[in-house]
C-alpha cells in the first residue's frame, strides 16, 4: 500500500477551527477603542457597527455595495461596511466618522464640509468624509507643487452617491481641505 506525503505547501495548510453558525465572540478594535461582540459569522462590518457596537455614523443605504454611505477604513483603506463580514476584521484597525474628530476638535474635511455647505440631508455625509479623507492621503487632491484637479477627485468619490446632489459642494471642500494639508 502506497501513502501520500505531503508536499510542503500542503503540510502549511490547516483549516481554521469551525465557528458558528450561532453567535460567537469577536474582539475588534473601533476608533482605537477595543470592542467584543457576540455575533453570528454572518454579520456585516456595517451591523456589528450599528447595532452591536452602538456606532451609527456609518450609514444603511443599499446595503448592496452601491452607494457608498457605509464607507469606513479597514486598516486605513476605506472599505463598503455593507459588504465586509465583521469577523473578518478581527486584529484589525476599524476607523468610523466617529473616530475623525480628535479631542473635541473636528477633522479639517469636517470643517471644510460645513465652510463648503457640502450636504444638504446629510444621510450620505460619514461616507463621503471618510472617502474624502483617504483620498487626501491616496494623493488624489493635489501633490506638492500642484493644483487638485476636480476632475480627479469626483473620480475617485465616484463610489460614493449622494441624493441631495452636493458634488459641487463637496469637491470644493475637499480641494480646501487638501490645501490644508
Ligand atoms: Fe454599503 Fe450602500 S450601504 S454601499
Ligand atoms: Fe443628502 Fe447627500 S446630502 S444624500
Amino acid at each position: 500500500m502506497t501513502t501520500h506525503k505531503p508536499a510542503a505547501h500542503e503540510q502549511a495548510v490547516t483549516a481554521p477551527p469551525e465557528r458558528g453558525p450561532g453567535p460567537v465572540p469577536v474582539p475588534l478594535i473601533v476608533n482605537e477603542v477595543p470592542y467584543t461582540v457576540d455575533i453570528e459569522p454572518r454579520v456585516s462590518l456595517l451591523s456589528a457597527l450599528r447595532d452591536a457596537c452602538g456606532l451609527t455614523g456609518a450609514k444603511r443605504g443599499c446595503d448592496q455595495g452601491t452607494c457608498g454611505a457605509c464607507t469606513v477604513w479597514v486598516d486605513d483603506r476605506r472599505v463598503l461596511a455593507c459588504l465586509t463580514l465583521a469577523i473578518a476584521c478581527e486584529g484589525r484597525r476599524v476607523t468610523t466618522v466617529e473616530g475623525l474628530a480628535r479631542d473635541g476638535e473636528l477633522h479639517p474635511m469636517q470643517e471644510e464640509f460645513i465652510a463648503h455647505d457640502a450636504f444638504q440631508c446629510g444621510y450620505c455625509t460619514p461616507g463621503q468624509l471618510m472617502s474624502a479623507v483617504a483620498l487626501v492621503r491616496e494623493g488624489h487632491a493635489g501633490r506638492p507643487g500642484q493644483e487638485a484637479d476636480p476632475a480627479e477627485i469626483a473620480e475617485w468619490m465616484s463610489g460614493n452617491l449622494c441624493r441631495c446632489a452636493a458634488y459641487p459642494h463637496i469637491n470644493a471642500a475637499i480641494r480646501a481641505a487638501a490645501g490644508r494639508s
